[in-house]
Formats: C-alpha cells, structure tokens, sequence
C-alpha cells in the first residue's frame, strides 16, 4: 500500500539517504530503529514530501510522486494528494495551543476537506472517544498531559482518514506511564488494521508490537526482518553494535 524506491537525500553535499526502498503491506506496523542522526527522521518526512528527495520514488494508494531533483508545482499539486492518505504524529506533539482539543481535531477536516462542522464535529468526538480522551475534549492543550497530548495528536491525524499513519519518535517525550498510554492507542489501531511505521527507540515495543523492525545505519536499511529473529540474533555488525549498546 506504501511503496518508496531509490529514496535519496543530501544536505549540504552530505549524502543522508543512500537510496532507500520499501514496500509496506496494508496492515502492517513497521518499526524503524538506528542510532541518532542515521536519517530515520528524514525518511519519514520524505515519504510525505515534508522534505523533498532529491531522488526517488513514493506511491500511496495509487498516487506516485517521483522527484527529480527539481520541484516543480505539479509535484506539490500530487505531494498535497499523496499526504492526503498519510497521517503524521511528531515527537513533539505539535498541537495547535489556542486551539482546545476538540477543535485541534476538527480543524484540518473542515479546513482542508471542506467537510460540514456537524460531521467533522462527530467524527472528532467518535476518536477522541476512541483515544481515552472525550472527558477532556474542550481543554487547551497545555492543560493536558504529555502522553494526552500525543494521543489528540494521533486522533487529529486520524481525523483526516489516512491510510498510513507515520510517527517520528511518538513516546521520547514522555514518562514510561505516559509512554504505555500512546503505544497501547498505536495496538488498538494495529487491531483494526491501520498501517503503521514508527521510528523509536522503545525496543520493547518494536519488539512486541512490529511485524517487521528496519535497522537504518548511515542513510541506509541495513537490517530488516520479524523482530524476535533480529533482536535475539542480529545478523549484521551494525545491528549487533546497535542492540549491544542498548543493553
Ligand atoms: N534540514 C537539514 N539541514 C541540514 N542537515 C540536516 C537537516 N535535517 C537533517 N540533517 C542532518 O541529516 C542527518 C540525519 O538526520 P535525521 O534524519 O534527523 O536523523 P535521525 O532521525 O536518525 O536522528 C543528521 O546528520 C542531521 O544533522
Ligand atoms: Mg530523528
């Protein structure tokens, strides 16, 4: 349902991504691991054109957005309809402040799909409900936890219909308590069949809840596999040096 190929990416002649390909599978939860600044969040934002390639190659649900180097406006004009099917979740929560939950949730559905408020209105409350979150709804968001924020975050992403959803390091803001609460909302999605990656450094989860782990080292997949075979038997030097460093 996802398919990136030759996925490539410098910055100031440092060459981040080396080319990277990946086909996800409907349903699928996908962790990507690797140590700090091997490029796991650039892949992430170039797989919805937050940043853009300088080659390669995303299709979503049937729209391909390929990237020459060059942008172009007709690129913008298909990475605004190949967004349209993937939901984004930050570390950093990202909510808007002066905004209360409810119409965090709301916004992006009535100002980008011109949906009525009645319907977006219902549907907001049908996934705050679906997140532990309904009591709370008409707070701002500085008067919610962390763990609460990252989970209207994940409704308001939801909000929106996407057909994958792509978390950039979603619980490393958060207490091991709150961390539980916004991984156990990503399981309940993983049951419903949502498409899932998550870059992460919880290798509990990635080991539990993943049906395949991705091990990126400079700028490439060097690793990938069902997780209980990589995490007890590492096959590369580099995710055995990556692992052993976590213990
Ligand atoms: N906008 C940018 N401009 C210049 N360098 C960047 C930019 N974004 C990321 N980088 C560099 O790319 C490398 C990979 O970054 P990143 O994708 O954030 O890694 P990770 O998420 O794995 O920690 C790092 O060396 C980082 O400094
Ligand atoms: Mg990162």
């Amino acid at each position: 349902m996802l398919k990136a190929s030759g996925i490539a990416k410098s910055f100031g002649g440092n060459e981040i991504l080396r080319g990277i390909s990946l086909d996800v599978e409907r349903g699928e939860l996908i962790s990507i691991i690797g140590p700090s600044g091997c490029g796991k969040s650039t892949f992430l934002r170039c797989l919805n054109f937050l940043e853009h390639p300088d080659a390669g190659e995303v299709q979503v649900e049937g729209v391909t957005v390929a990237s020459t180097g060059q942008w172009r406006r007709a690129d913008e004009v298909k990475a605004h309809r190949l967004r349209g099917h993937v939901g984004m979740v930050f570390q950093s929560f990202n909510l808007f402040p002066h905004r209360t939950v409810l119409e965090n949730v709301m916004l992006a559905p009535i100002q980008v799909k011109r949906m009525e408020e009645q319907t977006a209105h219902r549907i907001a409350c049908e996934l705050l409900e679906k997140v532990g979150l309904a009591a709370v709804q008409n707070r701002y968001p500085d008067r919610l936890s962390g763990g609460q924020q990252q989970r209207a975050a994940i409704a308001r992403a939801l909000a929106m219909k996407p057909s994958v959803m792509l978390y950039d390091e979603p619980t490393s803001a958060l207490d091991p308590e709150l961390s539980e609460e916004v991984l156990s909302v990503m399981r309940a999605l993983d049951a419903e069949g949502m498409t899932q990656l998550v870059v992460t450094h919880d290798m509990r989860f990635a080991r539990a809840a993943s049906d395949r782990v991705l091990f990126m080292e400079a700028g490439q997949i060097v690793e990938s596999g069902d997780p209980d075979v990589m995490f007890a038997n590492p096959r590369e030097p580099g995710t055995r040096r990556f692992l052993r460093t976590l213990l």
